[in-house]
């Protein structure tokens, strides 16, 4: 069986000595020695100022929110895992749709202005997959009309903008460490904040709000990474270039491959990639619908990223109708990328969509 990813599971022998320093110190969890480690590490691999570490990408997005205070409505993106609008609706502030542009699956910065409302507070646009948003037009916007900038960059690890970490833009950007991401914890995330002063707020916020032993002075959640899944990501963290380069490979051959039988996503020429994922746009949902079937009857599973577009949820009841999102929801399929994903498996799903378009 082929999935869309498959977790990447380093050297037993080095994960158990870290599971081994583990149990002799007996130091399990609350911002242990591992963690601390982590976070210095990717500090220093992602080139960013303060990193804090957390429990899963979606609680990221929560703390950033909780950490700005943003308030009132947010305008975002559709086209993106559910995680990006639900945290907002679970902290009480409004999504706004702002629909995508057709070729980079991104916020389309033209449609973010007209949709200010009286109480928007933020914008929390998302690089989606790992496809840098237009960020200095982005960030200039916010500056313009006073609001505050979380980016939902769960698919954005190591991706660079104009030669600067892409996370050094806003005012929080998130990541998710989830086990089917290219740099992982099992579970985990983290927040990577630009403004010094709000980092000790994140802190206590991810601790229940505690700041020290007498004072509780906001309302914080459990959020905390442990110390098994920080060792996870020191021993990923080693071998994160080599797991890059074959990803890098398997998107050129796919992109070789299917060139000029499919819509591939257009990367933002200022960014780097970190081939993340490889999506493909069909002709329409019925072409889609009979290359799953083709492929699915093979033992391969592609996966409908990002499907629905997030303007259809019941729950988000904003009557809003972002027909790009729609659109391109309706046709998109991410093919299997992950390293050890080996050449003749390649050749078959690069072989399978051939017959079928
Ligand atoms: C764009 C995006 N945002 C947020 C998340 C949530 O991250 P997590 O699964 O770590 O909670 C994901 C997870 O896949 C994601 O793809």
């Amino acid at each position: 069986m082929i999935n869309v990813t498959k977790t990447y599971l380093p050297d037993k022998q080095k994960y158990k000595k870290y599971v081994d320093s583990i149990y002799s110190n007996g130091w399990v969890t609350n911002n242990g020695p591992l963690v601390k480690l982590l976070e210095k590490r990717l500090a220093k691999y992602l080139n960013v100022k303060n990193i804090v570490l957390v429990s899963n990408g979606t609680v990221a997005l929560e703390l950033a929110y909780r950490t700005l205070g943003v308030e009132g409505s947010a305008i975002t993106s559709p086209f993106s895992f559910v995680a990006t609008s639900s945290s907002l609706v679970t902290n009480g502030i409004k999504p706004i749709f702002a629909d995508i542009d057709i070729k980079s699956f991104n916020i389309n910065i033209n449609n973010i202005e007209k949709l200010i409302e009286k109480d928007t507070s933020t914008i929390v646009p998302v690089h989606v997959f790992g496809n840098s948003c237009d960020v200095e037009k982005i960030d200039n916007i916010a500056k313009n009309n006073n609001l505050k900038v979380v980016y939902d960059a769960a698919h954005a690890f190591g991706v660079k903008f104009k030669n600067k970490s892409v996370l050094s833009y806003g005012d929080i950007s998130t990541l998710s460490f989830h086990a089917t991401k290219i740099f992982h914890t099992i579970e985990g995330g983290a927040l990577i904040i630009n403004d010094d002063s709000l980092v000790e707020k994140a802190r206590y916020l991810i601790n229940f709000g505690i700041k020290n032993k007498n004072e509780i002075p906001e309302l914080g959640i459990n959020a905390k990474m442990n110390e098994f899944e920080a060792a996870m990501g020191l021993c990923v963290l080693d071998d994160i270039n080599e797991l890059n380069l074959e990803r890098s490979l398997i998107y050129d051959f796919y992109k070789n491959e299917l060139d000029g039988l499919v819509i591939f996503q257009e990367q933002n020429c200022d960014s780097t990639p970190n081939h993340s994922y490889f999506p493909i746009i069909l002709e329409s949902e019925d072409q889609l619908k009979i290359v799953e079937n083709a492929l699915n009857k093979n033992a391969i599973f592609p996966r409908r990223y990002f499907y629905p577009s997030l303007d259809t949820l019941s729950y988000i009841k904003q009557n809003q109708f972002c027909e790009i999102s729609r659109n391109i929801a309706s046709r998109v399929l991410c093919l299997p990328i992950y390293p050890g994903l080996e050449i003749k498996q390649q050749k078959l799903i690069s072989e399978i969509i051939k017959n079928e378009v």
